[in-house]
């Protein structure tokens, strides 16, 4: 069972579909992915002050580097999270900077109240816009994305490296990686509609009203089945934030069927290293404010069996504001009968199609 509900746009409505329950902890939801659109609000800044599998990383990181150095917090959002730990874990000084207005406002109030103001300034902008002197010795930038670069921290870090760090300077985080399995939606969503979350139509109309129109937005699922993922997990976008760092990147790979079933897509889901020799935050295993993404592949699902290989080229470019990556993926999926499935997505940032594969039919029923 999923109901119809209408989102308002200008000039016309919108049909949506809604999965009826209502939200409850550990339940399989579906979303649209917000972190790369600037439409964050206290509820999403609190799933990250809260989130402490990030947190901790973080913190670790900045009690290691932040001592007697000059840090850059790139993205610094209401709370100056990493800014405060900074001077707090002994930096001289802490640079901070937004790029929304509403939330630079909300900061500046906050920054008010902290006993270590006198060694953090505040910056309205965004990164690569700003030009600023001196150079700071670590970059904190929590700008990943479930998508590990759908945020844009590949442009915005090797700028940052380029024009704001120090020779030598370093960030946090060290490394992230989105992995990719092969899945079916339906499945991550057992016994339940394939709809969107009540509660994430707001954040939908924002994006939405963001971009003037419709398109078909990045889906999250939270809390997916893990039994959904017919083969093991492979890395298909890698972040070096210390090292060779590519803002675009292609890349190929062969995901082996482990488990009989039907695949339609493949779920991303993001490995993260604040430090090089840590544990990394793992978004799929771990409790994590990080979703994981459902990309779609093949309108009809396609019956596998184990030993069937999915051959993924996933490729990131830069979209036309620079910053932010446009997505594609074409795959062949060769199954044991000796057929040969294509299927592929275009995902951008912001416009591109809308309703192009049956599951955005699905979610956006034509009325
Ligand atoms: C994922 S939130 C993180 C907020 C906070 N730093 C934290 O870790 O809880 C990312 C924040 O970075 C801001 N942002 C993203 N890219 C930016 C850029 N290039 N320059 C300044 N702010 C940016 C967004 O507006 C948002 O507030």
């Amino acid at each position: 069972m999923r109901d119809t509900q209408q989102i308002k746009m200008p000039g016309h409505s919108l049909s949506v579909c809604v999965d009826p329950e209502p939200d409850r902890e550990g339940r399989p939801a579906l979303w649209p992915s917000v972190g790369e659109y600037p439409i964050y609000d206290p509820f999403l800044y609190t799933t990250m002050t809260t989130d402490d599998e990030r947190n901790h990383r973080f913190r670790t990181a900045l009690a290691h580097l932040a001592p007697d150095r000059r840090i850059l917090d790139i993205g610094t959002g209401q709370d100056l999270l990493w800014a405060a730990e900074g001077v707090q874990a002994g930096a001289r000084h802490a640079l901070a900077i937004e790029v929304i207005e509403d939330v630079f406002h909300k900061a500046a109030a906050n920054l008010l109240a902290l006993t270590s103001q006198d060694r953090i300034t505040l910056l309205l902008g965004e990164s690569t816009n700003l030009r600023f002197a001196p150079r700071a010795d670590v970059c904190v930038a929590e700008i990943i994305g479930s998508l590990a670069g759908a945020e844009g921290a590949a442009a915005v870090l090797a700028d940052a490296r380029n024009r704001h760090l120090e020779p030598g300077g370093l960030v946090i985080p060290h490394r992230a990686v989105t992995l990719a399995a092969a899945t079916r939606l339906s499945d991550l969503l057992p016994e339940q509609p394939v709809a969107f979350a009540g509660s994430s139509l707001p954040y939908l109309r924002s994006i939405f009203d963001w971009h003037g129109s419709p398109f078909d937005v990045r889906l999250r699922v939270e809390n997916p089945s893990a039994g959904a993922l017919l083969s093991g997990g492979a890395p298909v976008e890698v972040l070096d934030f210390n090292g060779d760092l590519q803002t675009q990147q292609r890349t190929t790979t062969r995901l082996v069927i482990t488990w009989p079933g039907l695949v339609d897509g493949v779920l991303t889901w993001l490995n993260l290293w604040c430090l090089p020799d840590e544990q990394p935050l793992d978004a799929l295993s771990m409790k994590t404010n990080w979703a994981s993404i459902y990309l779609p592949l093949f309108d009809n699902p396609v019956p596998v069996e184990p030993g069937d290989t999915l051959e993924l080229t996933f490729a990131s470019t830069l979209s036309d504001d620079g910053v932010h990556p446009d997505y594609q993926l074409d795959a062949v999926l060769h199954t044991a009968d000796g057929q040969q499935h294509r299927g592929s997505l275009a995902s951008p940032h912001h416009g591109g199609a809308f309703r192009s594969h049956a599951i955005y039919r699905t979610l956006f029923p034509a009325s």
